[in-house]
């Protein structure tokens, strides 16, 4: 099959680059900034924002999987990007979009999350066939959100809040899993083998890097703090493939 994945150099893209080429489906690489994709696939420039590239990256494709997102830029990027793409493929030929969703979407009131459930309704009601795949966060995510936290000398992080960090490598297989078979509507969600307190990922970054802060849980007001307390944000399916946080940690620790 021919696939476009858009966000092809980003921490899922690339894994569905490389998945996809395994199984020896006909890449075409999406990236706004040309940044290298780490296998041999076909880069292709489109700005999902200002939809440049578009018209020609979706021309021809079998299927788009949809990994662009801009956490900071999500109202033009994950919104307005969304239409454009979908537009722009219901024009050509009418190729399966599989989109990797966030759990909790449609039950945290936070702009980001907003934006994702807004993404995927379009995603849904484009008329195109339609796969959804929500997953709980990746590690990388979680490693760099610990990162940013950890550059003060007082590391706060949400109190009462689990994560439930995932391979994103183990999405990316599903994803390829979707793409082969078809249009399938929304699937279970899915997240990580373990959930985790916010202060133990905390612990864990802080004992990696040997870096000493105090780590502080401090409570996240208002309803999207109450929905996350209450889990919103985790999974019941959980994935036993791929890496563990922990497995996770050591590797980012040899790679260091
Ligand atoms: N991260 C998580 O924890 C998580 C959890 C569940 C679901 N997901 C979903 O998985 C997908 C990928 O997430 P990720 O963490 O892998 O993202 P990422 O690493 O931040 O990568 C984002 C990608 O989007 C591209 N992009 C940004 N602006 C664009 C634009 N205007 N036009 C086209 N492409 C643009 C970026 O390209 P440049 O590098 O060229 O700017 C980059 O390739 C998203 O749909 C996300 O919601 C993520």
């Amino acid at each position: 099959m021919i696939v476009l994945v858009t966000g092809a150099d980003g921490v899922l893209g690339s894994r569905v680059c490389v998945r996809l080429a395994e199984r020896s489906h006909t890449v075409r690489a999406a990236c706004p900034s040309g940044t290298a994709v780490p296998v041999a696939v076909t880069k292709v420039d489109c700005d999902l924002e200002m939809g440049r590239g578009v018209a020609d990256a979706v021309d021809g494709v079998d299927a788009v999987v949809h990994c662009a997102t801009d956490r900071r830029r999500h109202r033009r990027v994950d919104r307005a990007g969304t239409r454009n793409l979908v537009e722009a493929a219901a024009q050509v030929g009418r190729p399966h979009i599989v989109y990797p969703g966030l759990v909790g979407a449609d039950l945290v009131p936070d702009p980001y999350f907003r934006s994702r459930q807004a993404a995927e309704e379009t995603v849904i009601s484009s008329g195109l066939g339609w796969s959804v795949l929500r997953s709980t966060e990746f590690h990388q995510t979680l490693w760099e959100s610990m990162a940013r936290r950890a550059r003060w000398p007082v590391m706060v992080v949400p109190a009462g809040m689990r994560h439930q960090p995932i391979d994103p490598d183990a999405v990316a297989r599903r994803l390829v899993d979707l793409v082969e078979g078809g249009p399938a509507g929304r699937l279970p969600d899915i997240g990580g083998p373990r959930a985790y307190e916010a202060t133990a990922l905390a612990g864990s970054y802080l004992a990696a890097t040997g870096l000493r802060r105090l780590v502080v849980a401090v409570n996240r007001p208002g309803i999207a703090g109450a929905a996350l307390r209450a889990g919103a944000n985790l999974a019941v399916g959980r994935v036993t493939d791929g890496a563990g946080w922990n497995e996770f940690v050591a590797e980012m620790m040899e790679a260091a």
